[in-house]
Order: C-alpha cells, then structure tokens, then sequence
C-alpha cells in the first residue's frame, strides 16, 4: 500500500441519522451501517467517512459532542462500532472518523466545570471575556447559524462565551495549550482501535485572533460575520503542525482531510503541502459560493457555469504538485448535486447525474461521494417550515422572516439551500420510508422513494449506480485519473464544462454538458482521430467532422494514447 494511498481512494459519507435503522426508532445506526457495508463493497469504496457519532445532546446533530470517549445511545454502543471498524477491515473498507474539535457541547463536562469560576482548572478550557464597559458583547461577531451574537453571557462567571455556531456549542480554547493536549490524546484513543484518519471539522477556525477585533463595517446593531477574526487564524498552521508531530505522523498511513471554510486556494497550500507536515487535503468551499445571493448562502439563485468552472479550474491547477485537493459536490450541508448543479426533473435526472459524477471524479483529487449521490437523490422539496430539523434552517426562517421577507421567499430559500435536503433517509427499497426505518424516521423522507431508491438502481445495469461503480473502477486502472496533469478546455464556452488529464503518453478528454438542449461542442484536433470512449452517459456520442453532438447533460470521456 503506498503511503499515499488516500490519493487513489474513493470516499463514501455516511450520514448514520439518516442511513440505516435497524432498532427501529426512526434513527440510523452502526449496525445500519454495517449491515451496508456489502453494499458498499459493490460499489466499490476505499474508505467511509463517519459524521459524529459520540455522545452528543444533538442540537446540532452530534456536532455537538458532550464525550468524546462515548457513542451516542441512539447510535449504539462502544462494541457496536468495535465491531463496525472489524467488518469494515474485513472487506477491506477504511474508516475515518468525524474530529469536531472547534466546540463542544455545552453539557460537556469541561464546560460544566469551565463555567463555575474564573480559577477552575478548567477556566481556560474556552473562550471567555468580560462584557464591554455598558454590557455588551466583547465584540460584533454573530453566529455563523444565524441565531445572533456569537456571545454569551453566563451569569455565574459573569463573562460572556464564544460560540461560532450554536449557543449551546461554545468554542473550545485552542490557544491553550490543555485543550490540545486532550484533543491529541482523544485522536489515539480512535486511531488506536483502528480507524484510518479523521475529517476534521471546522479546523480553519481553531486559532482566533486574540484581540477579537470587531468585524469592520457592520451597521450599528447588527451583527458581522464571525470569519473576519477566526478564519485561518494566527495559529492555525502552528497548531496543525504540531497535531501532525504528536499525533498523526506517529501512525502509519492515515488519511486527513480538514474542513476549511472560507479559506482561499492560496491558503489552502499551507495546510496540504506535504513538506509543511499539517493534512493530506481539505475541504474548501469556493465553488459552493456560486449560487451564494445577497443574504449569503441562503438565496434562490441559480449558479453560472462559467463561475463554476473558474473556481475548480483555479483548484485543480494551484493544487497541482503543491497540495492535494478533495473532490465534492455534496454533503450534510449542502444540498443535493442533482439539483442544484444538475436537473432533478424526471426527465434530465439520471443524465445530469451522471454527467456530474463524470465531471467531478476525473478531476486531480480524492472524490468523496455523499450516500444517496450515487442514486442520484434529489432535495427533500419540504413545503413547511415545520418539516424541517436543522437549527440552522429555522434559525434563518426566523430571521428572514424577521426583516420582512415573504415567507414565500425565505421557503424558497431553504427549498434551494438548507442542509436537510441532504440529510432525509437513504432511500433503499419502495417499501414504507424507503425501507430506512419501520418506524416513522426522525426526518421525513424525500416522497420520491418509490422511483428513486438502490434496489432499482441495483436491478438496472444502466443505472446511476453502476455509473459510480465504472468510475471508481477507472480510478484503480488509470494512474492519469490520479495524478495527471488537468489542462481546461474552451474556457469560454458557457454550457460545456471540459478539459483533459495527461500523464505520461496517455490523454484523457472529459466534456459535460450542463445543457438541457442539444448542442455542439468542437473537438480539440487530438482527438479527432477516432479515440475511444471511456465513459459516456447516452449510448453512443455522436460525433461528424470534428464535432461532438451533445445531448442534454451528455458526458463523454475520450482517451487516446
Ligand atoms: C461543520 C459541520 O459540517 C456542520 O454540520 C456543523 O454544523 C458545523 N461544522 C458546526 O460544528
């Protein structure tokens, strides 16, 4: 196994709320999870990445951890994922676990403590300040949920805490140097029972800067964003480092992949270049801003290709030889591909799928596929504000709603972008709930099951499916879908996303239609010469002259040797 054997991997997210239940109680479950484990295997992974699943009180969906050393009830116990990581190894799956070390829970021990008094040994275990001479908060930052100031007061220590996301999430202290230790000695805790690595959450914003500076013109009474002081902080890297030095490189081939939120692809060197000794790639989120409108993320725009394309060309090549990049079009908070960069209708959502997938898994990275995207599962398309879980999600209902906006509107938004469109259950059969659960799941599920589910998918060999299992397939065989140099192709054209990967004598030309009409694409005179066909989405491209017909959302993958 090469020790960079991440970079020829395929990484499949599983969601466990949302997987599989098999206590039935409407929660998915390890033993969910490793009953699919075969299924998995079919399709072909290397590697599954877990969302949390320690002791959580769940306001935001185990992100909110109240003991790193314990599985949440509704998950299982300690011997149920003993015997998960067994299975997995068996059938030769990595798994690598979720690191949300950015907050704890509020119930978590530390803060409980942290809480008593300003000389506890816990007192410097988060971020605490003392109000401004009138009382008000330290400074202007508001939570990134949407839910006010990102400030607390806590009338016991009579100090306000830092929390980045929900109040009852308070930022854990990075800069002392206690919390880092724990952190550390929680990874081996995991990494000794054999998981393969960690995604660590929201890693960009551990190192704040210690002046908590206001972020600057934000209208007096409103609140600015918190990213201002806390992204890529002054730290950042040193504490990455020396996490690499005590932890990570003291076992062999893992696999880290962090979640770096707002951090442009300049930044994005700093935390993947091998010689810096900090992560194998991160998540970065520039071509999630395409369809971002004048409230942020929540909007009802829909992207421009040409921005799309931009953003992952300035990826692929600022990355190559210098950094590793991960490949993503979804997760649990985002929404559905297929909808959002692809069509959902009955009639493009197969073809838009797959033209995605092609799109995205030849490019130079590790892919990371979110469960349900190789079926091609599409937005919850919930009509209530009621049907929605996310805190997030009501957050923004609540203070959209509260500037005025139409609730028309503010659904609209969350139809488009909240993050429960990723999260309702896994659509396995058309029997009840999509065969998630027997009981009535946590999260509704997507009322499209009876079409949209892996057993059609499995009893069709030309389904989305088999689509995934081919390209995961490719990647084991062709060394230039590893690491190939990614050259774009006809830029300017605002339908066609293309480019090739070369590595040595061999080409590869991979063109995607974005398009729900036919047309034309010319091919570059390398190919013209009869090439063969390596993937293609529709039964045969049809191609005259030096041009390519493409049908609506056609992908083709040409190779030429
Ligand atoms: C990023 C995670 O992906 C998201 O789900 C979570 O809400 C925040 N971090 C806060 O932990």
């Amino acid at each position: 196994m090469s020790k960079e054997w991440w970079k020829e991997a395929v990484v499949y997210q599983i969601y466990p709320q949302s997987f599989k239940d098999t206590n039935n109680d409407g929660i998915g479950d390890l033993n969910g999870i490793k009953e699919k484990l075969p299924y998995l295997k079919k399709l072909g992974i290397d590697v599954i990445w877990l969302n949390p699943i320690y002791q959580s009180p769940m306001v935001d969906n185990g992100y909110d951890i109240s003991d790193y050393y314990a599985i949440s009830p509704e998950f299982g116990t300690m011997s149920n994922f003993d015997a998960l990581i067994f299975e997995a190894k068996k059938q030769g799956i990595k798994i690598i676990l979720d690191l949300a070390v950015c907050a704890t829970s509020s119930e978590h021990q530390w803060f409980l403590e942290s809480k008593k008094s300003v000389d506890n040994p816990y007192s410097d275990y988060y971020i605490w300040r003392d109000a401004k001479p009138d009382g008000s908060e330290p400074n202007n930052w508001g939570s990134i949920f949407g839910g006010g100031s990102a400030w607390k007061w806590d009338e016991n220590r009579k100090q306000y805490y830092l929390h980045l996301f929900a109040t009852e999430m308070p930022d854990l202290n990075w800069a002392n140097p206690k919390v880092r230790q724990e952190v550390y000695k929680n990874m081996r805790f995991w990494l000794d029972k054999g998981v393969a690595g960690f995604r660590l959450d929201s890693i960009s914003l551990i190192s704040k800067n210690q002046d908590f500076p206001d972020t600057p013109d934000v209208p007096e009474g409103e609140f600015g964003s918190p990213y201002f002081g806390a992204s890529n902080g002054p730290h950042v890297h040193e504490y990455l480092q020396e996490m690499n030095r005590e932890v990570l490189s003291q076992y062999d081939g893992l696999m880290t992949v962090g979640e770096a939120t707002r951090t442009p692809v300049e930044k994005a060197v700093l935390y993947t270049d091998p010689v810096r000794k900090e992560l194998n790639m991160i998540f970065q989120f520039d071509h999630m801003h395409v369809d971002y409108g004048e409230y942020g993320r929540y909007s009802d725009l829909r992207f421009k290709l040409s921005d799309l394309k931009k953003s992952m060309v300035q990826w692929q090549d600022k990355l190559h030889e210098h950094g590793w990049n991960s490949l993503y079009w979804n997760n649990h908070d985002q929404p559905r591909t297929v909808s959002r960069f692809g069509n959902d209708s009955e009639e493009f959502r197969e073809k838009s799928a797959k033209m995605l997938a092609t799109v995205l898994h030849f490019q130079q990275g590790t892919p990371f596929i979110f469960q349900g995207e190789e079926i091609g599962m599409t937005n919850a398309n919930f009509n209530k504000i009621e049907e929605y879980r996310d805190l997030e999600s009501h957050n923004m209902y609540q203070k959209f709603s509260d500037m005025g906006l139409p609730e028309e509107k503010v659904l609209t938004f969350l139809k488009y972008k909240s993050r429960d469109n990723a999260r309702t259950p896994m659509q396995w059969d058309n029997t009840v709930n999509g065969g998630f659960s027997s009981y009535e799941p946590w999260i509704s599920t997507n009322k499209n099951y009876s079409q949209i589910n892996v057993a059609s998918d499995l009893a069709n060999s030309e389904s989305i499916f088999y689509y995934y299992q081919k390209l995961i397939r490719l990647r084991k065989e062709l060394p230039v879908m590893v690491d190939g140099e990614f050259t774009p192709v006809q830029m300017e054209d605002s339908a066609v996303f293309a480019y090739t990967r070369a590595l040595n004598n061999e080409k590869l030309l991979i063109v995607g239609s974005f398009s729900d009409k036919r047309i034309r694409f010319e091919l570059p005179t390398e190919f013209l010469d009869d090439p063969e066909i390596i993937m293609n989405n529709y039964d045969k491209a049809v191609q005259q002259n030096g041009v390519l017909y493409l049908r609506p959302y056609e992908a083709v993958v040409y190779r030429i040797k």
